[in-house]
């Protein structure tokens, strides 16, 4: 299909979306929002996908969600039309997805980076929730996510004053994996994104289920899963195949089976 708002290419195993309103730094309206969580069920759908990276322009991962569009909401357009939950389909996707942010990650864009499964930063990087200038709070998981990401003290202080964290403090701060030139940015999320895109597909998706399931449970219960998992896995062919291969001292062939 095509998008009006994003441009989507696969790069082998690897699907790559990159967000595209320049004139407005990306801001996410509903058009765009709509373009994405398509792209990106089509790429969980696609067998020869095995990584996501979601990325922007070098000024502007996104800016936030579109102030323009949502400034004449009253509380029951706002509600009905409700333009939070379709990135549920972000944070909702099976396979994994990098974030790779250069420029401005602002409110529903910062949330958004935030619902990948890790953030690679250009240099160049600023990450804010400026919603309370705007009248608002956070909508998109800004004041539960960043809170995780960062801690209590650190999230507070930025959903409440709404200055923005470069890229240094970010990584610093737990909210980035790692922090990389901006030239550089893509081509080393792409990299990256293959690597994972090599590994067997059933593994790679049971290892992001797994760690997501730190958020959302007790630790004995996290422990209880993962091991659970664990012990699935030697139902594959790929487990057999990546330990025989490790003993014949070459590389492993996965199959995804
Ligand atoms: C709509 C936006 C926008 C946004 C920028 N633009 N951000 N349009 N929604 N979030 C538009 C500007 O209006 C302008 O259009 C063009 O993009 C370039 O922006 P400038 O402001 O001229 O650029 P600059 O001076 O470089 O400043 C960059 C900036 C600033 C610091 C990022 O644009 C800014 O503060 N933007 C708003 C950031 C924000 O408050 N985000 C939170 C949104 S609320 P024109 O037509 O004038 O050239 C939110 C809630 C999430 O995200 C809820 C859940 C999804």
């Amino acid at each position: 299909m095509g998008y009006d708002n994003i441009r989507v290419e696969k790069r082998g195993k690897v699907g790559l979306i990159t967000l595209d309103r320049p004139k407005a730094l990306n801001a996410l309206n509903s058009a765009l929002i709509g373009e994405l969580g398509t792209a990106l069920d089509a790429f969980e759908k696609d067998e020869r996908i095995g990584c996501i990276v979601l990325t922007g322009s070098e000024k502007a991962f996104a800016a936030g969600a579109d102030i323009k569009e949502m400034q004449p909401h009253d509380f029951a357009k706002a509600y009905i039309d409700d333009l939070i939950t379709p990135l549920d389909r972000v944070s909702r996707n099976r396979k994994p997805i990098i974030a790779a942010v250069a420029g401005y990650a602002l409110g529903g864009g910062c949330e958004l980076a935030m619902m990948c499964d890790f953030i690679l930063a250009a240099d160049t990087a600023k990450f804010g929730q400026p919603e309370i200038t705007l009248g608002v709070i956070p909508g998109a998981g800004g004041t539960q996510r960043l809170t995780r990401f960062v801690g209590k003290s650190k999230a507070m202080e930025m959903c409440l004053t709404g200055r923005m964290m470069d890229a240094e403090e970010a990584e610093r701060s737990g909210l980035v994996s790692r922090v990389i030139p901006a030239n550089d940015l893509l081509e080393e999320a792409l990299k990256v994104a293959d690597k994972i895109a090599d590994f067997s597909l059933p593994v790679v998706m049971m290892t992001k289920e797994s760690v997501d399931r730190s958020y959302e449970t007790t630790l004995a219960e996290g422990i209880r899963f993962e091991r659970r998992v664990f012990h699935a896995m030697f139902a594959l062919e790929d487990q057999n195949e990546g330990m025989t291969a490790f003993t014949d001292k070459r590389k492993p062939q996965f199959t995804n089976k």
